[in-house]
């Protein structure tokens, strides 16, 4: 299934469009499959209502790990990398990792877990994490992972959205020199959480915690009690391929985060197949994707997508400043890291501590490298090719979702002729358009527009979690037949993408995707504020940063302590990476008559260009504008 020149790609993306089905079909006879599918798809975008693969049975961790063991069990399956690197690593072979899933598979049994049950899991990024998920599906259970810079009021909204009835999670965890109480932050969330049974504690990092007899067990305690019961083997569950596999919350432009939904045949099929082709990926190289399983990107190329494939992944720890802005290349160097998937913040940051961090690292074993999460600036793109890649790596700059389950557009490694700033083309089987703000398809190049799919692919959300019909207004009803990105998009002369950015309320602040909307609802909880509006501004590291308005007329006196007030209330209601980077106090909000913020105006202000805020006669206050500029930071 994988594709090895740029005229086959051509002549398979023109196959997969005129015969999809016959197309997808082809890719998931590279699977193992219990028992093979009575119709590849089913589908109205109008529901929305999408099967792939009907009446398919499989499990996703016997194309996992079960299927490798015979020619790869003794090659490694996940390299770890602690936080502090005088700690040391681990090496999992598949034959390994296959008998740590099925071990903690029947730890899960042995807890009550079932087929369906929901299980939420919080954790740092050690190899239980990853050993975790797929006992979960192992044993055909959901998995719902939060990131572990979330709050207990952003876990515990998590956990009763979908009545988790395990936890997972850890004592605690290092990022660089900040250690995170995970179990303390789960205890306050599960105060919320009457549907929460057992949790499962890792031990990690072994600071003190309090673990209540009935509900808290240690995971090292439970694997014992697993050996002593001599069964070590956990056969795995048959799946439907529509069953769910895994939630996992993101947020859009309204209300609290959805729980965008993924299933187990379409979504295995679609990230083997993007990790093989975009990648290029041949059996033998050392794979290091650096982004953390908590999100999309770790569930699809640090977990499912390698290791369905039986690639070796690099899973780290850390963050990439620590205790040295060359780390990331000492790991490289260390392991021989042959492709390097990271994002534009990542790179940026690391730029900004100059050359000297680069000095006499090896990038020797570097092939390949990749981007993910946000545009990346050409800049930071140049400095990634020279610097990183030296001038021979590829760049696969992949633009993907939460909801997309896996890659859509992207040059495939080394075969894709590359322009930075763009995505180049959609992977066969993908069905991109720009539409303009009526819905009408523009057609041809050199266009721009906000970017849809209009045919479904196997890796596409099925659902949000419990409100079908959140998923229908959110993505299938702001146009006609097509599934909508929220991104605005352009088609150069030679047909290529170029990502522009959110066009809705989304702001994307180091490659975090964030509402506005729930952070100011955050700012609004704090009992001084009467009302704030939230918006991005440009940012050198991050990206986008959060720029806050505020009204809150009873701030004693002291700005600054109300400033960080405000910052304690967002980090205990989101969690820290939601604070904002800039608080300015106001005494009112650009409002229309009919009482609407115009964002468009603080947009500009917050981007620090006031010479034209456009027509502002409909303002039922026009002054406000003029002291929000004056006060502007
Ligand atoms: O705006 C796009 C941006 O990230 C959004 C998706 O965020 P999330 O669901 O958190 O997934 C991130 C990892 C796949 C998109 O709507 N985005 C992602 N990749 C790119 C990108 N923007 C430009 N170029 C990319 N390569």
């Amino acid at each position: 299934m994988k594709i090895s020149s740029f005229d086959e790609y051509k002549q398979v993306y023109q196959q997969s469009i005129e015969q999809p089905e016959q197309f997808w079909e082809g890719i998931a006879e590279n699977f193992y499959w219990r028992k093979k599918w009575d119709k590849v798809l089913e589908w109205n975008f109008k529901e929305p209502r999408v099967k792939w693969f009907q009446g398919a049975k499989l499990n996703i961790t016997e194309n996992c790990l079960d299927r490798h063991l015979e020619t790869l069990g003794d090659k490694p399956a996940i390299i770890w990398e602690p936080n502090d690197p005088q700690e040391n690593h681990r090496i999992l072979t598949y034959k390994q990792l296959h008998d740590k899933v099925c071990q903690f598979a029947n730890v899960l049994k042995n807890n009550g877990a079932q087929k369906g049950d929901r299980i939420c899991v919080y954790m740092p990024m050690v190899p239980e994490l990853a050993i975790a998920i797929l006992a979960c599906a192992r044993i055909g259970a959901i998995h719902s992972v939060v990131f572990g810079g979330f709050s207990a009021q952003s876990i515990a909204d998590r956990i009763n959205d979908a009545s988790c009835k395990l936890v997972i999670t850890a004592d605690g965890s290092f990022r660089g020199n900040k250690p995170i109480k995970l179990k303390e932050i789960i205890d306050d969330a599960l105060v919320q959480c009457p549907s929460v049974e057992k949790v499962i504690v890792l031990t990690r990092s072994r600071t003190p915690v309090s673990m209540i007899k009935g509900r808290d067990l240690w995971w090292e305690d439970e694997i014992k009690r697993v050996e002593t019961q001599g069964s070590v083997d956990c056969p795995a569950e048959e799946m439907d391929a529509e069953d769910m596999l895994f939630i996992l919350y993101t947020s859009g432009s309204t209300g609290k985060p959805k729980g965008v939904v993924h299933t187990c045949g379409g979504y295995m099929v679609y990230a083997g197949y993007t990790f093989t082709n975009v990648f290029q990926y041949n059996p033998g190289e050392v794979y290091f994707c650096t982004a953390d399983i908590g999100w999309i990107t770790g569930h699809s190329y640090i977990a499912y997508g390698p290791l369905s494939q039986g690639a070796t992944t690099v899973m780290f720890e850390g963050i990439p400043s620590w205790p040295t802005p060359g780390r990331f290349w000492d790991i490289v160097e260390k392991y021989k890291v042959n492709i390097l998937y990271t994002a534009p913040t990542a790179i940026r940051s690391l730029m900004s501590f100059g050359d000297e961090a680069l000095q006499g690292k090896d990038f020797s074993s570097l092939k390949k490298l990749g981007s993910v999460g946000e545009p990346i600036n050409e800049e930071a793109w140049h400095w990634f090719d020279e610097k990183i890649g030296q001038g021979r790596c590829p760049i696969v700059d992949t633009w993907w979702q939460t909801e997309t389950g896996g890659i859509m557009i992207s040059p495939l490694a080394g075969l894709t002729p590359t322009k930075p700033g763009y995505a180049t083309l959609p992977l066969p089987g993908i069905q991109p358009v720009l539409v303009d703000e009526n819905g009408k398809e523009i057609e041809g190049n050199g266009t721009s527009g906000n970017l849809c799919i209009k045919f479904p692919w196997p890796g596409m959300l099925r659902t949000t979690y419990g409100d079908h019909e959140r998923c229908r207004t959110t993505y299938f009803a702001t146009y006609h037949d097509m599934y909508f990105t929220g991104d605005g998009c352009l088609r150069d002369k030679d047909g290529y993408y170029r990502i522009t950015g959110r066009v809705d309320d989304v702001l994307n602040v180091s490659g975090h995707r964030i509402g506005t909307a729930e952070v100011e609802n955050a700012i609004n909880m704090h009992s001084s504020v009467v009302e704030s509006a939230v918006v991005g501004y440009p940012h050198d590291i991050k990206g986008q940063g959060i720029y806050a308005f505020v009204i809150s007329p009873n701030h004693h006196g002291d700005e600054e302590l109300a400033r960080k007030d405000i910052m304690m209330t967002v980090q205990r209601i989101i969690g820290a990476i939601a604070k904002p980077d800039k608080i300015q106090f106001v005494s009112g909000l650009p409002k229309t008559r009919s009482g609407k913020i115009m964002r468009r105006i603080l947009r500009k202000i917050a981007e620090g260009d006031t010479s034209n805020l456009g027509d502002t006669s409909t303002l039922l206050d026009p002054a406000v504008v003029d002291e929000i500029k004056a006060g502007a930071l």
